[in-house]
């Protein structure tokens, strides 16, 4: 087909054509919203480098679970900050964490909305790495008991699904084990598969105060360089159990999604991380774009990448535009 035959213009020259034949459709049904959690009443601290985001007590957290709700959004997902961090990251798999107990109070007042919690130990250890640190390295077998045990305990308190990013090896086949021997063989597993060591969690270790106290996460997570490596990380989870697959970040590994939606048959989820949204909420404070078009350009990019699943700080934000549509 060629021009002047075919004219491309055509079938752009009216919204209804447009309509007619858009390929992507961002639906609310695809996000899902990350909350972050503290103790006490009634606090709603501002995150400095997140504009809109907040770290919220479990009532707060309570009245954002209604607006996710009344919204259409089908999922949240739930980060916490201990009062007290040690090097065994007891905090994270404590009866009465702070998830736990955030987990139970959002089910109790939305029992529809689906409560995912992120199992990872880096913000409850003393020296904020995802794991057990031996020495200088962060031990994978000796940590793959307590991650399994922070996942058992969500599940006691009440949580739909549960979403590992630690990245050390083993620990989908530990959380499945566990889960099945006690009870919870209906709870599915979101593993954050591909998950790259990326800069682009900076503002999020902020608002989660989980920065590593030293060195970094290279040891356990994805070389950036590396796009065949995550189809094996991914297999890999698929076969110890996963039941959606992640990768993170979203938009500078887009060609990462895209490969695994082509690979892999579960549902895949991308994780639009802190970096990407402060990003574009910075140059909208500057003026220097317009940043509801670009956050609509780029939740539309990675579904079109092939995400099923988005987790986005801008889930309120876009599903109130999608509703007003
Ligand atoms: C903790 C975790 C991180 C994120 C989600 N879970 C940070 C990290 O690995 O250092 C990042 C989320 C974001 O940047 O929005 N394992
Ligand atoms: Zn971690």
């Amino acid at each position: 087909m060629l021009f002047p035959d075919y004219r491309p213009r055509r079938l752009r020259q009216s919204s209804a054509f447009r309509r007619m034949i858009r390929e992507t459709r961002l639906s609310v049904d695809d996000l899902i919203l990350p909350i972050f959690a503290v103790g006490g009443k009634n606090v709603k601290n501002p995150i400095p480098s997140m504009p809109g985001q907040y770290q919220l007590s479990i009532d707060n957290i309570v009245k954002l679970a209604k607006t996710t709700h009344d919204l259409g959004i089908p999922g949240i997902i739930l980060f916490g900050l201990p009062d007290n961090k040690d090097a065994l990251g007891t905090g994270a798999y404590a009866k009465n964490g702070i998830v736990q107990q955030a987990v139970k109070a959002v089910k109790n007042s939305q029992p529809d909305l689906a409560v995912i919690t992120d199992v990872c130990l880096c913000q409850y250890t003393d020296h904020g790495h995802c794991g057990i640190v031996e020495g200088n390295t962060v031990d994978n077998d000796a940590s793959l008991d307590l991650i399994a045990r922070t996942a058992l305990s969500h599940c006691h308190a009440g949580a739909d699904m549960v979403a590992p990013s630690d990245m050390m090896d083993g620990r989908v086949s530990e959380i499945r084990n566990l889960l099945d021997e006690n009870n919870f063989s209906r709870i599915p597993i979101m593993s954050y598969a591909a998950k790259y060591c990326s800069a682009y969690y900076g503002p999020f270790r902020e608002a989660a105060d989980s920065a590593p106290q030293f060195g970094d996460r290279r040891t356990y997570q994805m070389d950036p360089a590396n796009a065949i490596e995550a189809i094996r990380e991914t297999t890999m989870d698929i076969e110890e159990g996963a039941d959606i697959i992640m990768v993170k970040p979203a938009l500078a590994y887009l060609d990462v999604i895209n490969r695994i939606r082509e690979e892999i048959d579960l549902p895949v989820a991308a994780y639009n991380v802190s970096g990407e949204y402060a990003m574009i909420k910075a140059a909208e404070q500057m003026g220097w774009l317009d940043g509801k078009k670009v956050m609509l350009e780029t939740l539309t990019a990675i579904k079109r990448a092939g995400a099923d699943i988005i987790l986005t700080y801008f889930a309120i934000e876009t599903a109130g535009i999608l509703m007003e549509k």
